[in-house]
């Protein structure tokens, strides 16, 4: 009785709000909200629950209410992770579904594990056909939200505290993402996979957040982008980290994704003009193969910045996760123990990074330090390289923004770009050199933090 009467008082407030009625009439979301209650743990619905014209279906962005309601339309149109299913049927599956011995890549768990929302019968609110990666595979289950996230005076915080997953926390944004974008104990894309032809997980998040064509409205805080890539540096690492330690406990070690593939696969020089041989192997053999620390080389920068004495602890481990692992004759538990010590000190910093504050200040010292390590990282490896490559532009696009362009900074940043577009063919002179001209350049613009 209590209960129809709140029901009754939600739908009549909606009515007065005059917007969403059509979606509360919708009889799915009536079962989904009582299958919620009756377990107390939110189920998935299913994207169509999402795709009304007056919730997330319109097809122009709305001004009068908080969200831009046409997030359903972007997602179908031009969001990749409405194709991630289908295209479990492209040639290039189908033969990756060959070599791998999977018959059918789009029924194997496999694989839609991370091309769509795949949850078991029992984490369902209701029956709904596997699409692509959908609205719940990032907001969370919907069930115990969906109509309350539907009511006037409803707000995000609201709807977090019912259980929708806090997408906005730059951190746990990140983990998000990554569980398909790098994987999970459950979830894996490893070097079979990728010989037989799925693309390499390269992520980062910043930029992969300004690539997916936006559902969602610019954030207020003009640095914004700034935290997502530090925080999205940290968070990464950390993750990497455990894949590594996991790696250790599995069948398959080493492990080739969990090292820098350009060791592997780029072409051979005569001796003269060898400029790896010129550079030497610091902390590993001649020729073994180096464990990928990209995610390490530009976050250390950002790191002694926020807590120069947690950093240094981490370099500290960091070394010894990189000698261990660059050995292939360490034993698994050593580099699996090591990797977990060091991901304990990056989690730390990570929640240290996600509440310090970003600004103009911190962004032309980042410009500064990172320009200035050119020898270092462009030595370290091509993912080292493209890293920093992609740090310069985030914070320099946030940084112009605020403060004006500069065309020859942003000229010289380009051509970094240039020097990572064929990874194979990289060469850590010619990146180095191009780094010292873009640090000229930050100078002699006379960009300053004031
Ligand atoms: C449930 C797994 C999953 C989650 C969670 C996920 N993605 Fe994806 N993402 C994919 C798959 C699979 C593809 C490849 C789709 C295709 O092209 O078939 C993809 C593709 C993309 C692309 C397109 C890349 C390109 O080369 O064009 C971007 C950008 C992207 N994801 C960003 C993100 C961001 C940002 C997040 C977190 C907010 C995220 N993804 C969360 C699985 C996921
Ligand atoms: C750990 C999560 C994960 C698993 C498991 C996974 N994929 Fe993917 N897949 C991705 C992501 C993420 C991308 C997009 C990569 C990018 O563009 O950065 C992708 C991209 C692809 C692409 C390229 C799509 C395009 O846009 O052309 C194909 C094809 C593909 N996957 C096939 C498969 C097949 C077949 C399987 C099973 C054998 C599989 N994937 C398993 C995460 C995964
Ligand atoms: C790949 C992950 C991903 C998928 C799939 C996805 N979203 Fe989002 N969504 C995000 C992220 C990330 C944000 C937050 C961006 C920000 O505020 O910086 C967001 C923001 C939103 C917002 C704005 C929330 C607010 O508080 O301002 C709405 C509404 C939304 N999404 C609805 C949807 C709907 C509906 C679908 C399915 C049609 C969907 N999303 C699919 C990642 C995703
Ligand atoms: C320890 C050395 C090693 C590392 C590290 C390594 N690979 Fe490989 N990779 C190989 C070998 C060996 C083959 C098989 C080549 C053959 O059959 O001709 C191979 C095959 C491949 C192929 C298929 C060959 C082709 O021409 O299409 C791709 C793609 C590939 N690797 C990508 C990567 C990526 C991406 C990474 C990093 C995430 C990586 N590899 C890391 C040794 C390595």
């Amino acid at each position: 009785m209590a209960e129809a009467r709140v029901w009754h008082k939600a739908v009549f407030e909606v009515l007065l709000a005059g917007t969403f009625l059509s979606c509360l009439l919708n009889p799915l979301m009536g079962s989904a909200q009582a299958a919620a209650k009756a377990t107390g743990v939110s189920k998935y619905v299913g994207p169509g629950s999402c795709a009304a014209s007056a919730c997330h279906g319109g097809v122009q962005p709305r001004s009068v209410s908080s969200v831009l309601q046409n997030e359903y339309s972007t997602w179908v149109v031009r969001d990749a992770h409405f194709k991630a299913y289908r295209n479990l049927e492209s040639p290039v599956a189908q033969r990756m579904g060959r070599l791998l011995g999977i018959d059918n890549p789009a029924a194997s768990p496999k694989c839609i594990a991370c091309h769509s929302l795949s949850v078991a019968p029992q984490e369902k609110a209701r029956d709904f056909d596997l699409e692509g990666v959908s609205c719940e595979s990032c907001h969370g289950p919907a069930s115990a939200w969906l109509v309350p996230h539907t009511l006037k005076g409803s707000t995000t915080q609201k709807s977090v505290a019912l259980g929708m997953f806090d997408i906005r926390d730059p951190a746990r944004r990140s983990e998000k993402c990554l569980a398909c974008h790098l994987g999970t104990a459950e979830k894996n894309v490893d070097h079979r996979m990728i010989a037989a032809g799925h693309p390499d997980l390269v992520f980062e998040l910043d930029s992969y957040s300004a690539i997916e064509p936006a559902h969602w409205k610019p954030a207020a805080d003009p640095y914004h982008d700034l935290r997502l890539w530090a925080v999205g540096q940290a968070i990464q690492l950390r993750e990497s980290l455990e894949k590594l330690a996991r790696h250790t406990q599995s069948g398959s070690w080493p492990e080739f994704s969990d090292y820098d593939c350009f060791s592997c696969h780029h072409s051979l020089t005569k001796p003269e003009g060898s400029w790896r041989q010129e550079r030497g192997y610091e902390h590993r053999a001649p020729g073994s193969p180096p464990w990928e620390s990209a995610h390490f080389t530009v976050f250390r920068i950002l790191a002694k910045e926020v807590d120069p004495a947690a950093t240094r602890q981490l370099e500290t481990q960091m070394q010894r996760v990189y000698e261990a692992a660059s050995d292939w004759n360490s034993s698994r538990s050593d580099v699996g123990e090591k990797a977990l010590a060091a991901s304990e000190t990056t989690n730390r910093l990570g929640a240290e990074i996600n509440q310090a504050s970003f600004d103009q200040t911190r962004a032309v010292g980042l410009l500064q330090a990172i320009s200035a390590k050119a020898e270092a990282i462009a030595n370290q490896d091509t993912r080292s390289a493209e890293q920093a490559t992609m740090a310069l532009d985030t914070i320099f696009l946030c940084y112009e923004k605020q403060a004006g362009s500069h065309p020859a900074v942003r000229a010289a940043i380009d051509a970094l770009f240039q020097e990572v577009n064929n990874p194979s063919a990289y060469s850590a002179p010619r990146f180095s050199a191009q780094m010292r001209k873009l640090s000229a350049a930050i100078r002699d613009s006379g960009i300053s933090a004031h």
